[in-house]
């Protein structure tokens, strides 16, 4: 059997994840949702485990399997999202967010298919809550990570993001790299602070970027608990 080589050095540590895209159904057979593939989060997780930390992975619709050794709750909407890192956030030391939530939902949920009609259309769409905002306004002691994906003025719309939000960092990236990000096995990430300070880390797989998170994150902790 193998055993995990590297250092545990997240032993009695609670970590919470969140995964994938959120789906926002509009009626029972429709949603609006976003590629996320849960690859970038489900790394963090299978990562902080085999360091040792106690994981709960919230997740919403991925085409990857329950990892081992760790809690993992299978989420659709942003709403559930909430609920789900929430509830897990209470004894958390850590919180990773890098599932891709929808900005909108549905105003008024459709219990039953809606025909088409002739002409067009217009969704009445209203605003999620921002779970990592919820967390920076009681952060405690926990150390708080978010991504974005922007398409343009990245580091300063992630610096003032991280603000706004209380994030401890936020991992940058963009949506236009082949083989990264969405659906890719790699990551190429800019490590960004409130205060506008920046970090660009080399084009890695996403293994790479959770275990470069995770150390930056465990220097932090230990910042906090000293
Ligand atoms: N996030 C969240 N809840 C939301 C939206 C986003 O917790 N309702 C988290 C994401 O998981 C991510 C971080 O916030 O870690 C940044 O997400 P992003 O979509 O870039 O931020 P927004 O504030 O939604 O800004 P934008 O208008 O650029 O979409
Ligand atoms: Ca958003």
């Amino acid at each position: 059997l193998l055993q995990p080589t590297g250092p545990r050095d997240l032993e009695g540590l609670q970590v919470v994840v969140s995964a994938g895209p959120t789906r926002e159904y509009l009626d029972p057979v429709r949603y609006i949702s976003n590629p996320s593939s849960g690859k970038m989060g489900f790394a963090v997780a299978q990562e902080a485990r085999d360091r040792g930390a106690r994981v709960t992975l919230v997740t919403g619709p991925v085409n990857l399997p329950d990892p081992s050794g760790m809690r993992v709750v299978r989420i659709e909407s942003a709403l559930e999202l909430r609920g789900a890192v929430l509830a897990a956030a209470q004894d958390a030391d850590l919180v990773v967010m890098t599932a891709a939530v929808a900005d909108y939902r549905a105003a008024e949920q459709q219990h039953e298919k809606q025909a088409k009609v002739a002409g067009d259309v217009s969704l009445h769409l209203t605003p999620n809550p921002d779970i990592l905002a919820e967390l920076g306004t009681n952060k405690g002691s926990r150390v708080l990570v978010g991504f974005a994906m922007e398409t343009h003025a990245g580091v300063e719309r992630a610096a003032l993001k991280a603000q706004r939000k209380n994030a401890d960092f936020i991992l940058l990236n963009y949506p236009t790299q082949a083989g990264t990000a969405f659906g890719g096995d790699d990551n190429q990430v800019t490590l960004v602070r409130a205060d506008g300070s920046h970090e660009d880390w080399p084009r890695t797989s996403k293994r790479e970027v959770a275990r470069r998170l995770l150390d930056e994150a465990a220097r932090l902790m230990r910042g906090a608990a000293s």
